[in-house]
């Protein structure tokens, strides 16, 4: 059975993760940053800077959600980034954002399924995920998809959380994300499922190694995997 955010509900994962992100949209940048206490940004930079040797120009932000991603992806220098979301309410916040920066020359955002991209085979030079393949409704699928539509030779970053596996950041940590995030989270963002949803689906995500074996299994090719902050976040690159 896969976890999803409304367990009362009969609705398939994909549109219960797009209704409470649609839900959180206002408050998720803040609760984003609050709640790991801005080392999200961090990570995302470590992602981007694992890119930088491949010069890419056109950059696919699979899951991009308020752009967060795809405005870091900026220092690579591209001709232009797509991102895509199943979210509009996490796009309109995103295209608002964009505005307010300038950068809608550079940045476009357009609702899309990673399960389904709306782009041609081999189009993209690099593709990003961040926090997003977690919350796919068939992660092999959209792993599948994100190789389909990156050109042979291009690169893939995903960054999701893992499971610290030692003493005592795993206690903590399971302490912290159990007990204090799904409080915090739920009295600001007023969702009630949000962030239950967030430790319960970290649990039951295929991390380290066994994330590997499905990028590799759906194509991709000298794949790496890289364990952030005592293992809460990790990133994978694999090549086409
Ligand atoms: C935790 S947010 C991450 C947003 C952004 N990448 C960031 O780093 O902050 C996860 C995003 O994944 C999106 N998402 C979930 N399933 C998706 C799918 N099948 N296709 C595209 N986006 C999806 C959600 O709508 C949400 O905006």
């Amino acid at each position: 059975m896969a976890v999803v955010p409304y367990k009362d509900q009969n609705d398939d994962k994909k549109s219960q993760v797009a209704t409470m992100f649609n839900n959180i949209a206002g408050k998720y940048d803040f609760l984003n940053h609050f709640l790991s206490a801005g080392i999200d940004i961090v990570w995302r930079k470590k992602a981007v800077s694992l890119l930088a040797p491949e010069n890419p120009k056109l950059v696919l932000d699979i899951a991009t959600g308020t752009a967060d991603f795809a405005i870091e992806a900026l220092r690579l220098n591209p001709d232009k980034i797509i991102g895509v979301d199943i979210s509009e309410g996490m796009l309109a916040v995103g295209r608002e954002k964009l505005m307010r920066k300038g950068l809608t020359d550079k940045i476009e955002l357009r609702y899309g399924d990673s399960e389904n991209l709306p782009f041609e085979d081999n189009t993209f030079d690099a593709i990003t995920v961040a926090f997003g393949v977690r919350n796919f409704e068939n992660l092999e699928k959209g792993l599948a998809d994100m190789y389909r539509v990156l050109k042979p030779g291009g690169t893939a970053v995903v960054l999701e959380f893992s499971k610290p596996r030692s003493f005592p950041m795993k206690q903590l940590y399971q302490f912290y994300f159990k007990n204090i995030l799904p409080v915090v989270g739920k009295i600001v963002s007023k969702d009630n499922a949000a962030y239950t949803y967030l430790p319960e689906s970290v649990q039951v995500f295929p991390d380290g190694q066994d994330f590997l074996n499905i990028y590799q299994k759906v194509g991709f090719r000298s794949t790496k995997w890289h364990s952030l902050t005592f293992g809460i976040s990790s990133i994978y690159i694999g090549k086409k």
